[in-house]
């Protein structure tokens, strides 16, 4: 079996090294594989928003499956191109991304199927918007309707923060085209937590609940990056959760996606604000999330390959079990200094053997490139690296110990994902 991987961040890099324990035997391509990831795929040279050139190079090259990684080929139409050429692919059409890519059209879909999700209005002359926020009480929330690379969502504690959100997105082009159009949202109060589902448009099989951090500081602080840390399963969660997630989102979304003619085929990942009303969607992702999947991966005993392969021939997914081993993961991201502003590349990355040895450590490349003397830093988020545990006080002090082993100059990371799992006061949820 041929199967080709597209993107090369920490993402990919746990994907490709979970199948390929599915698949020892299969051949594995990946698009630019980073250093971790090179040795377990051959290189593709193309780049991952290609779209038509990974058609064309995979028919060539005879690929069985092909799973997509990031959210931009997806709402680009790679799926739909790969169809037409009747190459299996696991990852929604355009028309189904649109519940990443459009954040007014997920919302209105909600709205339709009765799904809970915050109340909102959707913009794009300002004046309007201008009289949505003064007429309505802070916090609110102000969000490009578009693909913004996971920026596009500002919380505003006041009315002059929302009128001036709202005013860079429409007035002043700030987030481009992905801003034309905006979502103003009432503010939810809660815990959050990621969700993944593996679906044939019409079943659905959840994989474990976890918990992203989004800002770059300890104790949840400074800017949003694209993840700093994760960690599954979300302990003290309501056993029931997952069922009412399942029956109250998952399937009245898949089923309004079916009646529209455009089904959700692929890995639907809900955000979701455990109110105290229950679960509430904060917004829905078209692919797996970063940094969730490295710590979400290694807890799976069956294989996500049959899942994956039976999605992408448009097959069904009907009783399926996944199975999970006991424990925790923790995913604690070591970043580049600077980031997420501006941050220097190519600084030289040392992984003590101790840790490589280490069965319970799992290092993932993600901005990282091939040195002259080995691996150097090429990206904001440089590693990722995940303990396991039998719980996740155990999986935390491997995390660490192997964040603070490892060394490059400038290298920045936060000690307390987790924190609210730790906290005494944490009595979760949903
Ligand atoms: P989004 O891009 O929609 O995922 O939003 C990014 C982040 O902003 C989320 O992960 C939440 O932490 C926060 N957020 C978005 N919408 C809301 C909301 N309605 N209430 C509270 N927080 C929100
Ligand atoms: N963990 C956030 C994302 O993947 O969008």
């Amino acid at each position: 079996m041929k199967i080709l991987l597209i993107g090369h961040g920490g993402r990919e890099h746990a994907l490709l090294w979970k199948l390929k324990q599915d698949a020892p035997g299969a051949e594995f391509f990946a698009t630019r594989p980073n250093p971790g990831m090179a040795p377990l795929a051959h290189p593709v040279d193309l780049a991952s928003d290609d779209v038509e050139g990974l058609a064309t190079w995979a028919e060539g090259a005879q690929i069985n499956l092909t799973i997509v990684g990031p959210e931009v080929p997806l709402a680009n139409g790679i799926a739909d191109i790969f169809r037409k050429r009747s190459l299996p692919l696991f990852g929604p059409t355009s028309a189904a991304a649109r519940l990443e890519s459009s954040k007014a059209f997920a919302k209105e879909l909600m709205q339709r199927s009765g799904v809970p999700t915050a109340d909102y209005r959707c913009f794009t002359r300002w004046e309007d918007a201008e009289a949505h926020i003064r007429d309505h009480e802070a916090p609110l929330v102000v969000k490009a309707s578009g693909l913004a690379a996971g920026k596009g969502a500002i919380v505003c504690s006041t009315t002059e923060e929302a009128l001036e959100a709202a005013r860079e997105m429409l007035k002043e082009a700030a987030f481009g085209p992905a801003g034309r159009e905006i979502v103003i949202e009432e503010f939810m109060q809660g815990e959050e937590i990621s969700m993944f589902a593996v679906t044939d448009g019409r079943h659905v099989i959840p994989l474990l609940p976890s918990q992203d951090h989004k800002q770059i500081g300890e104790g949840d602080t400074g800017p949003n990056t694209g993840g700093m840390g994760a960690y599954a399963p979300v302990p003290s969660l309501a056993p029931e959760l997952t069922d009412r997630v399942r029956d109250e989102i998952y399937l009245p979304i898949l089923d309004a996606m079916e009646r529209a003619a455009t089904p959700f085929r692929g890995l639907l990942y809900a955000g979701l604000m455990l109110t105290d009303s229950g679960p509430r969607v904060v917004e829905f992702n078209c692919r797996f999330g970063d940094p969730e999947t490295q710590a979400v991966l290694p807890l799976m005993d069956s294989p996500l390959l049959e899942l994956l392969v039976a999605v992408a021939r448009g097959g069904s997914i009907e009783g399926f079990v996944p199975e999970f081993r006991g424990g925790a993961a923790l995913n604690t991201v070591l970043a580049s200094e600077g980031y997420p502003g501006h941050y220097e590349t190519g600084r030289a990355i040392t992984i003590p053997d101790e840790l490589v040895q280490d069965p319970d450590l799992l290092i993932f490349h993600a901005g990282t490139a091939e040195g002259e003397d080995g691996p150097v830093t090429s990206g904001g988020r440089v590693l990722s690296v995940v303990g396991l545990g039998a719980d996740l006080e155990e999986a935390r002090a491997r995390s660490l110990k192997g964040a603070r082993a490892i060394e490059f100059e400038g290298k920045t990371f936060r000690s307390d994902i987790g924190w609210r799992a730790f906290s005494p006061e944490s009595s979760p949820r949903g």
